[in-house]
């Protein structure tokens, strides 16, 4: 990023955008929720919902976001109040810096995992017959073992967006990232040549669409929005550190494309081998650490790739948690007037506070569950973030965009810059009329079916 005359920071080109927002994109998500989620909600049918969400919903709301900061160039809270002064609109905004505190909360204690199993995969791989679930189960209810990792993963975090973003993150993501995505395919490989893994790939890839509820319908949009980093203003905030004369159409493609590439990887990773070594793929949230431990200890050199792998987990994770403390640090710099440094540290902290009972579900208040949703409270943080307040900020923001701002300034603002293709009448549809419809329906059958039937 350099400064400009307006002293606002910018990427210092197109490809340091488009990185920075796959980083923001692919983390945990991709490789840690992805894969569960589809095992919880049937396999096939899942993903291929999942990837008609991405691709009708996400991309044209990618796009949405990243016009509405480059276009005002202010924080998710700013966008509002410089688009459409002295209206309500700003809080949407508001709605959006919220669930990135609440995200980043619970996102610090799966990292946290990520990170502890750097060495735990050590030993699940070099002990034969080990049961993977219960060193899985017992790391997560260790409580200060967590929290320790779960608090080295913040302290990185708050490091990274107090001295800037360019010349740490983005060097390193470059260079890290193609080495995570290579060590998928090795993973692929070793599970798709497992005995007994035809079924895990049949169970990917064949849609069983009779078990599709309202639940299920929801949860592939959870999904697309909370892999896309969607609906929040992560990239409302990435796109407001953009010029006009930078691309948008095509660079949201990039994103959206590289980040759904990742997830369908680790499926392929997950799924033959969850089958063929004789796990459940609605494990939950310990699916990854249970199922890929397995894996690696079946291979040759397994416990170098191990560390390897969950050491580049750890880096996915941490470029896209500082696209979440981004978020938070840049309203606060530009709507409160608060430093840089002050405004990540403080919310460092309380953000590491507010995680803490996400982490202690697992052990000391593990027998609390909200009504409806009955699961553990990391998993009820989650939900209430990317089936509530993702989609809400998402239909906001395409209502604001088609309607609010005005359609024609927004194509017009969107095209600006454009290199490879522009937005035409189908971005002006999907944003005005089917993007808000479909989020509306999805989330309103999604939460009769959770709390209701
Ligand atoms: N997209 C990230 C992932 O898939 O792990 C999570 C995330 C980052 C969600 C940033 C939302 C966000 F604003």
């Amino acid at each position: 990023m350099i400064n400009t005359g307006k002293n606002r920071e910018h990427w210092a080109n197109r490809a340091g955008f488009i990185l920075a927002a796959a980083g923001s994109a692919i983390g945990l998500g991709n490789i840690w929720r992805f894969p569960y989620m589809t095992g919880e909600h049937g396999g096939a049918a899942f993903m291929l919902l999942y990837l008609l969400a991405i691709l009708l919903l996400g991309y044209p709301l990618i796009v949405t976001e990243i016009v509405l900061g480059r276009a005002s160039q202010r924080d998710p809270v700013g966008v509002f109040k410089v688009l459409a002064p002295n209206t309500p609109w700003w809080l949407v905004g508001a709605l959006g810096v919220f669930t990135g505190f609440v995200i980043l909360s619970y996102y610090a204690v799966v990292a946290g995992w990520s990170l502890a199993y750097i060495y735990k995969v050590v030993i699940a791989t070099s002990n034969p017959g080990i049961d993977h679930a219960s060193i899985f189960k017992n790391h997560i209810s260790g409580v200060w073992e967590p929290i320790i990792w779960q608090a080295v993963f913040m302290i990185m975090t708050v490091g990274i967006i107090a001295a800037g973003v360019v010349k740490g993150i983005q060097r390193w993501s470059t260079i890290l990232m193609p080495i995570l995505f290579v060590l998928l395919v090795i993973l692929i490989i070793r599970a798709i040549t497992l005995p007994g893994a035809e079924e895990g790939l049949a169970y990917y890839l064949k849609p069983d669409f009779s078990k599709v509820t309202g639940r299920t319908l929801l949860a592939a949009l959870a999904q697309a929005f909370f892999s896309l980093s969607l609906g929040m203003g992560a990239l409302i905030t990435y796109g407001s550190y953009l010029n006009e004369k930078d691309e948008i159409p095509a660079s949201a493609a990039w994103v959206a494309g590289l980040d759904t590439g990742v997830a369908l990887l680790a499926g392929f990773a997950l799924f033959p081998a969850i089958f063929a070594l004789g796990f459940k793929p609605g494990a939950g949230p310990g699916l990854a650490f249970i199922t890929l431990p397995a894996v690696f200890a079946q291979m040759p050199l397994g416990t170098i790739f191990g560390v390897l792998f969950f050491f580049l987990l750890g880096i996915a994770a941490l470029t896209s948690a500082i696209s979440l403390l981004e978020v938070v640090t840049a309203w606060l710099i530009d709507e409160k007037g608060w430093s840089r440094r002050k405004a990540a540290a403080c919310m460092g902290v309380v953000i590491f506070i507010v995680g803490l009972p996400a982490t202690l579900g697992y052990s000391v208040w593990k027998d609390f569950s909200f009504p409806g949703l009955n699961t553990d409270l990391l998993d009820t943080y989650d939900w209430f973030a990317n089936s509530l307040f993702l989609p809400v900020g998402g239909f906001f923001m395409a209502v604001f965009t088609g309607y609010a701002w005005g359609i024609k300034h927004a194509v017009h603002e969107v095209n600006k810059g454009h290199k490879a293709f522009a937005v035409g009448t189908w971005w002006t549809l999907l944003i005005r009329y089917f993007v808000p419809v479909m989020i509306f329906f999805i989330l309103a059958i999604g939460i009769y079916d959770t709390f209701v039937k």
